[in-house]
């Protein structure tokens, strides 16, 4: 198992491009399902989480291909419509293959996904949106059968929560059912826009995408297309990390401001200097960070939770007292055991995190255990006097490409062995 080791303290510079968004990749790779046709999806970041839904797009009879950050994804074929446990354990994203196979052959045959343990994480509003769209269901020991007999219609749907990934499978299962589909209280994340810009692009008929309430008009067929991955801002939000908790000044590129609009001001009040000009973003920190506002998670357009613990890292070198409140996930303070072994001060509870900024950060030896998690350990460490390790790299892989190579770029002494 390849481990972490991050020697502290040292200045960041330079410049480093900012990846593409997993999250817009992965609903849409399980989107070209619909299409029958040759997909060509750039800028697609190089992560285990990609080649989990490549795996299961294989599995499925589609062909598959990497040439760089290029994926080249052929759905012509499609041979079967169900698939096994261990592949739908991979990750979470596993269970948008529901609505693209079931909207495609009328019938899926599935498991319960797997992905990062951040609480309890249901599928009821999925399940539930396409039994309103048709579909019969049924659950017997975490394996879920789903048929459409009559294929799949258009409904109205009102979600309870803005989920993202019921917003997704209800979209990609919309698109080629008879009829209109609205969804009420839909996600607005740049990633369902990102996803409603390919179906279009495929001959989708999607509306409104990025705002509260979302309309698609089924249509008979899709065809393939060439579509650009949106980079991905919560990459960006930890390279930001890292730089301020390292007083340092570094460029980012690929970056698009508006989908980093709730997370800059925490940097602002900390004192960091942002300029973005024409998708490059200029980024520095004082010597010393102060604390921020409140930072409250909430869905898009609030603060993501998935900068959460990045963010928090800073927040524990930051001068003074910054409050944290986690409101979409239960459980997602699992990094906050590892901060107090580099000296953090921080007091967790339910939904709510206190950090009391301290001045330095010394090294130790720390234990991985989700993806963002693991992000925040290397902002961190990066901090933190002395040698740090970090027991795996196995979460972070899921989400940041050789991020050992893009901080060892910016000047980092971090080394994978
Ligand atoms: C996606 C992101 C993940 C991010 C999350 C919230 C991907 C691949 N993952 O995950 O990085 O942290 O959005 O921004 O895009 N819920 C239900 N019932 C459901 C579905 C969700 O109760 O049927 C609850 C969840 O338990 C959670 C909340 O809704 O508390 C948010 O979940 P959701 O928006 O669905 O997150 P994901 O799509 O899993």
């Amino acid at each position: 198992m390849a481990r972490l080791l991050i020697e502290g303290c040292k200045k960041l510079g330079g410049e480093v491009r900012v990846q593409g968004s997993k999250n817009s990749t992965l609903p849409i790779l399980a989107a070209t399902v619909l299409t029958k046709d040759e997909n060509v999806l750039h800028n697609c970041p190089c992560l285990t989480d990609i080649d989990a839904a490549l795996r299961i797009l294989r599995y499925l009879g589609c062909k598959a291909s990497r040439s760089g950050h290029t994926l080249v994804v052929n759905t012509k074929e499609l041979t079967g419509d169900s698939i096994p446990d261990s592949l739908m354990r991979e990750m979470r994203s596993s269970i948008i293959f529901l609505g693209a196979i079931l909207a495609r052959t009328g019938r899926a045959r599935l498991y319960f996904p797997g992905g990062c343990e951040l609480g309890p994480r249901p599928i009821d509003l999925h399940m539930d949106a396409l039994r309103k769209m048709g579909a019969e269901i049924t659950e017997c020991h975490g394996e879920i059968n789903c048929v459409a007999r009559k294929g799949l219609r258009g409904a109205a749907i009102a979600l309870s929560f803005p989920s993202v990934g019921a917003t997704e499978n209800i979209m990609i299962a919309a698109c080629l059912a008879k009829g209109t589909t609205t969804i009420t209280n839909a996600a607005r994340e740049p990633e369902i826009e990102d996803l409603a810009d390919y179906l279009n692009k495929c001959g989708g008929c999607i509306h409104n995408a990025g705002e509260g309430t979302l309309v698609i008009e089924g249509v008979e067929s899709l065809h393939g297309t060439s579509h650009s991955i949106i980079p991905d801002r919560i990459v960006a939000a930890t390279l930001m990390s890292a730089a301020a908790v390292t007083g340092s000044q570094i460029v980012l590129r690929d970056i698009i401001p508006a989908h980093l609009g709730a997370i800059m001001p925490a940097f602002e009040e900390a004192g960091c200097n942002i300029n973005i000009k024409e998708g490059v973003m200029d980024f520095s920190s004082p010597q010393r960070l102060k604390a921020f506002r409140n930072v409250r998670t909430t869905p898009y357009p609030g603060f993501p939770t998935d900068a959460q613990a990045p963010v928090m890292a800073m927040a524990t070198l930051a001068k003074g007292t910054t409050v944290f409140v986690e409101t979409v996930f239960e459980s997602r303070y699992k990094h906050v055991g590892e901060f107090l072994r580099l000296g953090a001060q921080v007091k967790a509870e339910g939904r709510v995190a206190v950090v009391e900024g301290v001045q330095n950060l010394y090294s130790s030896s720390l234990q991985a255990q989700d993806l963002r998690g693991s992000a925040a350990l290397v902002v961190a460490a990066l901090a933190a006097q002395g040698k740090s390790e970090i027991n795996t790299t196995k979460y972070l892989e899921r989400g940041y490409e050789d991020f050992d190579v893009v901080l060892s770029t910016l000047g980092a002494e971090i080394k994978k062995i």
